[in-house]
């Protein structure tokens, strides 16, 4: 791809601020302050997006509710990556119905990955006619143009154009913590997975230019935010597409020199492309937080081919064993998909004695769910959903001890964490984290919130860790 064509033109992104003060002077005709619901569902590239969307309501005036009943416009940023979580979006869609039938001035918009789906927009094209306006996330930057279009009158509008995708800078964006910031560094994936949906729906891979990566951080960190999360859906990637010869290690290593007291972590990362240069800048940089997420998805090579994931078992403890030989503190997390089409439960159980071998802090575990369209979706499977089911129940019964021996080590230890919030609990009023990103229920004072505290772990459980800040 030619970058002048993946970069959006400035003109075309000032466009968009003229359709945002159009829509502010519309909005301002509803004789009261208009109102937007913005609803997420799905990875933390979804809950970037809807900073995004959020950032530019905000500049046609709306304030946020989350009651569908108050909102002038709602937005429900999909994800598509399993059939449950689009069973969900369309059970919330539907309901829908009722605040349009009380509020007939109310828009509906409907984006993320399950929008650019031709098959779902064809649904919500038929069936789901209180649905104003359908977007994929290609065309999120022109969210203002297309709002506009929709409530200056027009019919209903689908934007759902199958591009390779765009790189757009300098859209508004409303951070909805003061302590944590997501920056994407790169969108869309080529890696085609056989089971996966996102390389049809977000693109092929592109690269911010680091300059505007390294600014935004920069940034952040001077108005004092501490922890901030690189996104990409292979930050390993990063840089292949840029004209300056610059990969994901070099990135780290530059942002890493940015002085300041904070914390750098990232996801997600592809095992294929992880190797020692990336942990050994790891090691390197103080701001980077030793934690991995590295998604393994099977411990079988056989399965790992069928998958397309480009790595076999063994290649995948080798990386393991030189990361946390390099980075002993290591808190290392990881994505499983069981029952595979065509997985027997001999492969099944040898991704059971991989986490075992491994021992992960924590793991994403998920049933394989077809996603009309992807190779793997044409395949036998002949194994039961109960079959299945068994399987993943061993997974998670043998995860959750580890887990839970993992966080028994830490009672007794003092830890430094990063306090993120309070919780609402009258016992461990605040939540925060450890520089591996390990949850702790912390007893102490509200003030503390948004600093980091030194916290004496007193209890643990398999998900959490309990402490006493000091
Ligand atoms: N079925 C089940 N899990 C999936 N994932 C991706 N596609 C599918 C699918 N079709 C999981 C992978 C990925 C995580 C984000 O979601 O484990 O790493
Ligand atoms: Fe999907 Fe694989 Fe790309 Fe991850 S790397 S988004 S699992 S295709």
């Amino acid at each position: 791809m030619d970058r002048r064509e993946v970069v959006v033109p400035a003109g075309d992104m000032d466009r968009q601020r003229d359709y945002t003060q159009r829509l502010a002077a519309l909005f301002q005709q509803l004789g009261h302050p208009p109102l937007a619901m913005v609803d997420t569902y799905g990875c933390q590239q979804n809950v970037a997006d809807s900073q995004r969307i959020m950032g530019m309501l905000q500049e046609m005036g709306c304030g946020f509710t989350q009651d569908a009943g108050r909102a002038d416009v709602i937005v429900i940023n999909t994800c598509a990556i399993r059939e449950n979580a689009e069973k969900k979006v369309f059970g919330v869609v539907g309901q829908l119905v009722h605040a349009k039938e009380k509020n007939p001035g109310l828009t509906i918009c409907l984006c993320g990955c399950m929008a650019q789906q031709e098959a779902v927009a064809e649904k919500i094209k038929a069936s789901y006619r209180h649905v104003d306006l359908v977007f994929g996330p290609q065309a999120l930057w022109k969210f203002p143009e297309l709002l506009y279009e929709v409530c200056s009158g027009r019919d209903r509008v689908f934007s759902i154009r199958n591009e390779h995708g765009t790189i757009a800078e300098g859209m508004p964006v409303v951070r909805e913590s003061a302590v944590k910031a997501w920056v994407s560094i790169m969108y869309g994936c080529n890696n085609f997975c056989s089971y996966c949906i996102v390389p049809y729906v977000r693109g092929r891979e592109r690269s911010r230019e680091p300059e505007r990566i390294l600014a935004e951080i920069r940034e952040l960190v001077e108005s004092g935010f501490k922890e901030i999360t690189l996104l990409g859906q292979n930050v390993n990637s990063y840089g292949k597409d840029l004209d300056c010869p610059m990969d994901f290690a070099d990135l780290l290593r530059e942002i890493d020199r940015i002085p300041g007291d904070y914390l750098i972590r990232f996801m997600t990362s592809h095992p294929k492309d992880a190797g020692e240069k990336l942990f050994d800048a790891m090691a390197a940089c103080d701001h980077v937080a030793k934690q991995l997420h590295l998604p393994v998805q099977s411990g079988n090579s056989r399965v790992l081919k069928a998958m397309n994931r480009g790595y076999t078992r063994e290649q995948y403890l080798e990386k393991v064993r030189y990361a946390r030989s390099v980075m002993p503190e290591l808190v290392l997390t990881s994505d499983i998909i069981i029952g595979f089409p065509g997985e027997t439960e001999e492969e099944a159980m040898d991704t059971v004695a991989l986490i075992q071998e491994v021992r992960y802090d924590a793991l994403f575990t998920f049933i394989y769910s077809p996603r009309p369209g992807t190779p793997a979706a044409k395949l036998p499977d002949p194994a039961s959903r109960a079959e299945k089911q068994v399987w993943f129940d061993r997974l998670l019964d043998a995860q959750n001890s580890i887990s839970a021996g993992l966080h028994r080590a830490y009672v007794g230890k003092t830890v430094r964490v990063l306090v993120d919030g309070g919780s609402g609990d009258k016992t461990w009023p605040l939540s925060s984290r450890t520089a591996g990103g390990r949850l702790v229920h912390l007893k102490g004072d509200h003030g503390l919130i948004g600093s980091y505290a030194e916290a004496r772990i007193v209890d643990s459980n398999t998900w959490a860790l309990f402490g006493e800040a000091r």
